[in-house]
């Protein structure tokens, strides 16, 4: 049997507890796996009082982790801190300064600064493996870099953020408002205390940006990335998502088209026949489609200790294995810079809801204002009677532009009868 692979974990919070008592409860199946003893030797956090449910006797303790990942003892650094700057970054830098392969659960450093950091690390021959970093215990990575390397991907897309899955799922099985499944969901831990990268499309627009980057060989670019949250989603929208056969997640969908790499994130209607519409509650899934393959669709546990374990161990046991592939499937030299394809260029079918004035002649103006701009209805919906008072209607699109249906809201806008602000989903083919 080959040496021990001596491992310094950075972060003893959700995700580094449970790297320690993956590595302790699994400890004889890994040696055997990787024909060598997988080790923990070294440990930094903040609070060394705090119990961490784990014996930490006999490992080094870092007060400050960069020292970590300095240390002669270690081989391979895991960060599992947080943040895309900071100590997590210096921590990455210093440890692949040191010759030290890196382990990551953390979506926003390499979202911000994935080809930098690639570029050092296989500068050196070094590993920046972040299977956790994407759809937590779902192979995703692996499985695009391996298993499905043989085919040109032409979409990949998925429910990336168990904490918008879980918020969507309750308001459809509940009939409740967004705000107050979130407030239960704070409550019972699905969401910080701070929802914002998750509600607002922030944090699947970091695993977005990895996942574009190793689908379709290019710099990771987060700025490419259009997002939204799905704080607009109200209770009658997936009411009505229904009657029309779509229930509502939040997915980052990324493809090339003729105008460029699209990276959106953004509420969308998906049909209720289709794999991803039935992924629930705190689940991810993420789909993809290869030429040769066609689609395969990959669901599991995106968050919580163990499945995120179960990813950042995957990836040590590679580096006992000594298999190191390039970070993002390509070297990162090589990795392309293709253009960003602006959303005003985006392809595809709307759900509008419009909150009007129930008086004759007001259907005509909004049907006019659409027509203006070539956009072609296909269904339209008033539930209930009220003369002169205000209701909703709802409507979809077939396909058009997206420039084409933002400039047929802004004149639905200006209609006198329309009480709000335009609301506007988008429905996907999948
Ligand atoms: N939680 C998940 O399910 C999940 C899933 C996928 C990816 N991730 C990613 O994994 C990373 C860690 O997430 P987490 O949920 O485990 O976070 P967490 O529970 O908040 O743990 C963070 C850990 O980092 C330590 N820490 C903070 N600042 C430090 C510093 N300056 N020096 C040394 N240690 C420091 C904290 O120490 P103290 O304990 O002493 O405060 C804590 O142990 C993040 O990048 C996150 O996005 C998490």
């Amino acid at each position: 049997m080959k040496d021990v692979l001596r491992i310094g974990v950075a972060g003893l919070g959700t995700v580094g507890g449970g790297v320690l008592k993956l590595i302790a409860t699994n400890g004889d199946l890994l040696a055997q796996r990787c024909g060598r003893p997988i080790r923990v030797t070294a440990v930094s956090a903040r609070d060394r009082g705090r119990d961490r449910g784990v014996d930490l006797g006999g490992l080094t303790w870092h007060a400050d982790a960069a020292s970590l990942a300095r240390d002669p003892s270690v081989d391979v650094v895991v960060e599992v801190i947080g943040g895309s700057d900071g100590i997590a970054k210096s921590l990455v830098e210093t440890a692949i300064g040191s010759g030290k392969h890196v382990v990551t659960a953390n979506k926003a450093l390499l979202a911000h600064h994935g080809t930098a950091l690639a570029r050092a690390a296989e500068a050196k021959g070094l590993a920046i493996a972040y299977e956790a970093a994407v759809a937590g215990g779902i192979p995703i990575i692996k499985a695009l870099r391996e298993g499905l390397a043989a085919n040109r991907i032409n979409r990949v897309f998925g429910i990336l953020n168990g904490t918008c899955n879980y918020i969507l799922t309750t308001m459809r099985q509940t009939g409740r408002e967004f705000a107050d499944v979130l407030a239960e969901a704070q409550k019972l831990g699905y969401a910080e205390a701070d929802p914002t990268f998750d509600v607002d499309g922030v944090d699947t627009a970091h695993k977005l940006a990895i996942l574009t980057s190793v689908a379709f060989g290019c710099e990771v670019n987060f700025a490419g990335v259009h997002v939204e949250g799905i704080r607009h989603v109200s209770a009658t929208d997936i009411a009505f998502a229904e009657e029309l056969g779509y229930r509502i997640k939040l997915l980052g969908i990324a493809r090339p088209t003729e105008h460029g790499v699209e990276q959106r994130v953004h509420a969308c209607m998906v049909p209720i026949g289709t794999p991803i519409a039935h992924v629930e509650g705190v689940f991810n899934a993420v789909v993809t489609e290869g030429d040769f393959v066609g689609q395969s669709v990959a669901e599991g546990r995106g968050a919580g200790a163990g499945p995120t374990a179960s990813a950042v161990v995957s990836d040590l046991i590679d580096i006992a294995r000594g298999r190191v592939t390039p970070t993002f499937g390509v070297p990162a030299g090589q990795l392309g810079r293709p253009a960003v394809a602006p959303m005003a260029r985006h392809r595809g079918a709307y759900y509008v809801r419009l909150t009007v004035v129930d008086r004759p002649g007001v259907i005509a103006d909004v049907a006019a204002a659409l027509r203006d701009e070539q956009v072609s209805m296909e269904a339209m919906i008033q539930r209930g009677r009220a003369p002169e008072e205000a209701v909703p209607v709802v409507l979809t699109t077939h396909e058009t532009d997206e420039a084409a249906m933002r400039r047929a809201l802004d004149r639905i806008a200006r209609l006198g009868t329309v009480r709000e602000p335009p609301h506007m989903i988008r429905i996907e083919t999948l």
